[in-house]
């Protein structure tokens, strides 16, 4: 059993957070991962004040367990942070904030209600801002993630971040999708992770289901950065780029950047159309390089457990395993040694 910081400060039983995904995470799903002994997390920006108050009683019909509620800093609604607030979720979690805005002010009025605060970051100086400011665990995002990214990968980024904050809890999110990924983010400071694209690609998903395959059937190689998502609906995002699918969409606009700045508005009806029928061609499609570790659509519960169940092997059989005992290492040295100076 693999038990961390973040399980006994969050109240789980593994260290597998999902990310709050604005299109992408409902009460089913957010529920799902946390009966499953993760910590499920709904992103809010598909929701209103009002309906974002439903979905939060759904999931509470649904689970008894710990959950988190997302809110993107650059454009949080007054009255939507209100509602969350008011729900008390054992997480708030934020991303994106503005270089202008006070994160300390957000974080207290988190830490009032009782909840714990969660800030994901890209570089190093954003997660020392939100440390700063009082956070109570830090995301490290790679750039092979989904949705969007910066520019560091999460190799480099993660422990770079944790040396940073510490003693501050650290997640690792991005290009993670099984138990290959955790162990490897255990082993450079992680005290957990947290997937977006791989709790994408499960039947609790609130994706269409072409999304879902068109998960399964990338090998990974087909994601680039691009701003062209944005542009299509017209926001400004502080310092991303979107990694989505170079589909026929991303291929349409790419380098016409201008025409479509022109065209948004009818751009953005025929994406969204394009998103409701399914149509993956003429969607914006955004998922992570770990898309080709994904080779089948399965169950949250089965997603946790099979990512815990591996990285458990790793850490107990494969890594132990390339230890040598001083005596052995010394005698094989030694045999070098003799044959290199017999040849
Ligand atoms: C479709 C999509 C929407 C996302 N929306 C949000 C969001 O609203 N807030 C947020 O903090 N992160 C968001 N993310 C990023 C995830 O929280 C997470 O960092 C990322 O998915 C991890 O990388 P992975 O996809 O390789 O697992 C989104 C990601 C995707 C794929």
């Amino acid at each position: 059993m693999i038990h961390t910081r973040i399980c006994d400060l969050l109240g789980i039983v593994h260290p597998i957070v999902l990310g709050g995904m604005g299109t992408a995470t409902t009460a089913p799903l957010v529920a799902a991962v946390s009966n499953a002994g993760g910590f499920g997390t709904l992103g809010t920006s598909a929701f209103n004040a009002a309906t974002l108050d439903t979905e939060i009683a759904s999931i509470r019909e649904r689970t008894e367990k710990p959950f988190g509620i997302n809110h993107l800093l650059f454009q949080i609604q007054e009255d939507m942070f209100t509602v969350t607030l008011s729900a008390k979720p054992t997480v708030a979690a934020f991303a994106w904030a503005r270089k202008d805005q006070d994160l300390r002010e957000y974080f207290q009025r988190a830490h009032d209600v009782g909840c714990r605060v969660m800030y994901m970051a890209g570089e190093v100086p954003e997660a020392l801002r939100a440390a700063d400011a009082g956070a109570d665990v830090i995301v490290a995002q790679g750039t092979e993630a989904g949705g969007h990214v910066v520019w560091m990968a999460s190799l480099p980024l993660l422990p770079m971040m944790v040396q940073a904050v510490a003693p501050l809890p650290v997640l690792c999110a991005g290009g993670i999708a099984d138990g290959r990924g955790l162990a490897a983010a255990l082993a450079l400071g992680a005290e957990g992770v947290l997937l977006g694209t791989r709790f994408m690609a499960t039947p609790e998903a609130p994706i269409h289901p072409n999304f879902k395959q068109a998960i399964v059937e990338s090998d990974g190689h087909d994601t680039v950065l691009t701003e062209i998502p944005d542009l299509a609906s017209q926001r400004v995002w502080p310092g991303a780029m979107s990694r989505a699918q170079r589909n026929r969409f991303i291929e349409r606009w790419s380098g016409r950047e201008w025409a479509l700045r022109q065209n948004a508005q009818d751009v953005g009806r025929q994406v969204a159309a394009a998103r409701a029928a399914g149509d993956i061609h003429n969607a914006s499609l955004s998922f992570g390089q770990d898309a080709g570790l994904i080779d089948s659509i399965k169950s949250v519960r089965e997603v946790i457990q099979d990512t815990i169940g591996e990285a458990e092997t790793i850490i107990k059989d494969r890594l132990p395993s390339l230890l040598r005992q001083s005596g052995e290492a010394k005698k094989l040295t030694s045999g070098k040694k003799t044959a290199s100076k017999g040849s």
